[in-house]
């Protein structure tokens, strides 16, 4: 075989110059564990990137897209069904807290985001509220790569290159608050009032211009971030106030990540009007993405001609079969397993774990809720990031996988991991921060 030419992948989120030095290639998985190119196992402490959450290649989800994939290889969802649609979609509705009872399926997180964003404004067209188009996101959020998510998403690494990108977009602040909430073991005691921001936004903008909030119930992407105790209860009771759609972006906390529940949205006794979610819908191994809505947000489009077509959007492989076949063996590996309440079970050793990080070299700050984590690092003068990645990068060759965004080290494994697996996990990293300067 021709050796590979390594320069055609241009590579996602990736320093592509720098990676080609000294790749770090991953070849096979099975359970908790990658193996990499040189044969070394890499204990998976990401569930790859958030998505793996019943661990790699499972019998069960495998054989589903394998015999999917040679029954029903594809069928087209735009005025034509195929049983695995409707049947993923009652899953995962049946999965959902109260009536968010209709999914709208797309391929990723991304989409997702756009999907739920272009549905706000259209229900609000629809009921005759045609100036309500504004959408609130917040500082630090992540809801992808589309123009949408970018918009309403608060990273200016993501956002700066990219021009104006939607108008009529406005920010909450972020709910990072090491001041006062350094080291908090689950919910952060500080910060409900941040919510209030909310109401001086509506107040600038009126109500009347303004279609949905859109936040993560947890931040994942930026550093881990989960919510202020009260602060998801008071930003829907301003939404509800005001009459704009709430949007919870599950695409991390989804599936079980928090612990216990299959949504973030029920584990904070917080009810939106839509659900996005992806990555943990089909454990990561097709892509897939969905929007969840609630009943009067789906009712309020089932008007007007029944010859109409109620939402003009639609993906080519929205509800593909073999994505679809892959949720309802995910879906079902979970309810089998008992992997969210595992999770949940796992969730105060796992943050006396990572809280055992304490005190080692630069660690200023460790954040958890469910199963996942944070340790962020104190950035290194003038050279922010080359820390974390000094230390991710280590990790990976002593086989451990993380994520790391910025400073800040994310672990968040497959929910199946055991209590040695989470002492191994931590135990690696540990030995890594003691030896980075
Ligand atoms: C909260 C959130 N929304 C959206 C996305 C985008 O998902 P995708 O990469 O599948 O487009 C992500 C990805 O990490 C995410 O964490």
């Amino acid at each position: 075989m021709p050796p590979t030419n390594h320069d055609a992948f241009w590579m996602p989120f990736t320093a592509n110059r720098q990676f080609r030095k000294t790749p770090r290639m991953l070849v096979a998985a099975k359970d908790m564990h990658y193996t990499a190119e040189d044969g070394t196992q890499v204990l998976d402490g990401c569930a790859g990137l958030w998505c793996v959450n019943a661990g790699h290649n499972r019998p069960k989800i495998t054989e589903a897209v394998q015999k999917a994939i040679a029954t029903l290889d594809f069928a087209p969802t735009f005025q034509m069904g195929h049983p695995l649609a409707f049947e993923a979609a009652d899953r995962i509705a049946k999965l959902a807290p109260a009536d968010l009872n209709h999914v709208f399926f797309c391929n990723s997180g991304s989409e997702a985001a756009d999907t739920a964003l272009k549905m706000a404004i259209a229900y609000h067209r629809i009921r005759g509220d045609a100036a309500r188009t504004r959408f609130i996101g917040r500082e630090r959020g992540y809801h992808g790569v589309g123009f949408g998510g970018i918009s309403v998403g608060g990273i200016s690494g993501n956002r700066k290159l990219y021009g104006t990108m939607l108008g009529g977009v406005d920010h909450l602040p972020h709910t990072h608050d090491p001041a006062r909430n350094a080291f908090s073991r689950g919910l952060p005691t500080h910060g409900e009032e941040l919510a209030d921001a909310l109401e001086r936004i509506v107040a600038l903008h009126d109500p009347s211009t303004i279609a949905s909030v859109i936040v993560e119930p947890m931040a994942g992407s930026t550093g881990v971030l989960p919510p202020p105790v009260g602060y998801l209860k008071r930003l829907r009771e301003i939404c509800d106030k005001y009459g704009i759609l709430l949007i919870f972006d599950e695409v991390i906390t989804g599936f079980g990540r928090m612990g216990g529940t299959a949504f973030a949205a029920e584990k904070f006794g917080v009810t939106p009007d839509i659900i996005t979610c992806a990555k943990g819908i089909t454990n990561g191994t097709i892509p897939m993405g969905a929007a969840i809505a609630r009943d009067h947000v789906f009712e309020t489009f089932m008007q007007g001609p029944e010859a109409g077509i109620e939402f003009p959007h639609g993906y080519t492989y929205s509800g593909h079969p073999v994505a679809c076949a892959a949720s309802i063996a995910t879906l079902d590996t979970y309810a089998e397993e008992g992997l969210f309440e595992r999770a949940e079970e796992l969730a105060p050793y796992f943050e006396d774990a990572v809280h055992s990080l304490r005190g080692l070299p630069h660690v200023i700050d460790i954040r958890n809720i469910g199963l996942v984590g944070a340790v962020e690092l104190e950035a290194r003068t003038g050279a922010p990031g080359t820390r974390g990645y000094e230390v991710f990068d280590r990790a990976f060759r002593d086989g451990l996988l993380l994520r790391v965004t910025g400073d800040t080290l994310a672990i968040s494994p497959p929910l199946i991991i055991n209590k040695a697996q989470i002492d191994e996990l931590f135990g690696k990293l540990g030995a890594v921060l003691r030896d980075t300067e």
